[in-house]
């Protein structure tokens, strides 16, 4: 809150402030409208509506069938809870790669379409063209290095990225170009937490890690895994908040059971 007692909404000049003065950046993912609401208005920073909807909203393995439009609507129906937070929205796989222009189209409609604060995209020499061209629009980017899950059929494992010194160098090569070309921040993802504390140490912009570490800028998760909602997928850099999959099925088991008996509903819940 500002002094007026206003609220004093996230940008991405108060997020590379929050660096300078050594203040963790937090994020999370959202994708629908109550949950981007019980973000915000818990404080969170940044909320990304990652493009992460294709594992936990529509069930896919991977991220690649996540479309424009799809991610056009889960961005406008988060955007449209937001008062505080930095809303970043992803960029989908194959709308942004080996062709700049159609890059910016992209960027363009996530912008006008869901009224997102900025967007976030992979990679990072492969797709400097893209992230220029988007950067010349005045369009804030977000980078993402390390585990980029948009290419996993060129990787075919989710396992830590850059342990060797190729992948090390070419990793901090690529976060100085993002961040010569403009980018406000850049995502790390699962990647050894000496190379998250040197990258954030030698940069200027913030390091969001998702396993990068504790020496990063700012953390974030995806919400379903952070709340236990989702309980197949256990990585080691996942923190459990809340057990929500066991409360959910309990709640919803007692009101089977309280349909089944007529139980529900009882005086007071009828008219
Ligand atoms: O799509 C997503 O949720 C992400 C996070 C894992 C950073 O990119």
């Amino acid at each position: 809150m500002s002094t007026q007692g206003k609220i004093r909404a996230v940008t991405t000049y108060r997020l590379t402030e929050m660096k300078e003065k050594g203040e963790k950046i937090s994020m999370l993912t959202a994708y629908d409208y109550s949950m981007a609401r019980i973000l915000d208005e818990a404080g969170i920073d940044v909320i990304l509506c990652g493009d992460s909807a294709a594992n936990v909203m529509a069930g896919y393995e991977t991220t690649i069938p996540m479309t424009l439009e799809q991610m056009i609507y889960h961005g406008r129906s988060v955007k449209r809870a937001v008062k505080r937070a930095l809303v970043v929205v992803d960029l989908p796989f194959g709308t942004y790669q080996g062709n700049s222009r159609r890059a910016l189209a992209s960027a363009i409609r996530i912008m006008k379409e869901t009224e997102a604060d900025a967007i976030k995209l992979e990679g990072g020499a492969e797709v400097i063209d893209s992230v220029n061209r988007i950067l010349s629009a005045g369009i804030p980017v977000m980078g993402h290095l390390g585990l980029t899950p948009q290419s996993i059929n060129k990787f075919g494992t989710y396992t830590v990225r850059a342990r060797e010194q190729d992948e090390a160098d070419k990793l901090f090569n690529d976060a100085i170009l993002l961040q010569d070309a403009g980018c406000f921040a850049i995502v790390l993802e699962k990647i050894p937490a000496a190379l998250g504390t040197m990258v954030a140490r030698e940069l200027k912009i913030p390091m969001i890690g998702i396993g990068g570490g504790n020496g990063v800028d700012g953390q974030v998760l995806v919400i379903h895994d952070m709340l236990g909602i989702t309980n197949e997928f256990s990585p080691r850099f996942l923190r459990r908040y809340a057990d929500l999959y066991s409360v959910m099925s309990g709640a919803v088991q007692q009101y089977i059971s309280d349909v089944k008996s007529g139980d529900f509903p009882n005086e007071k819940e009828q008219y």
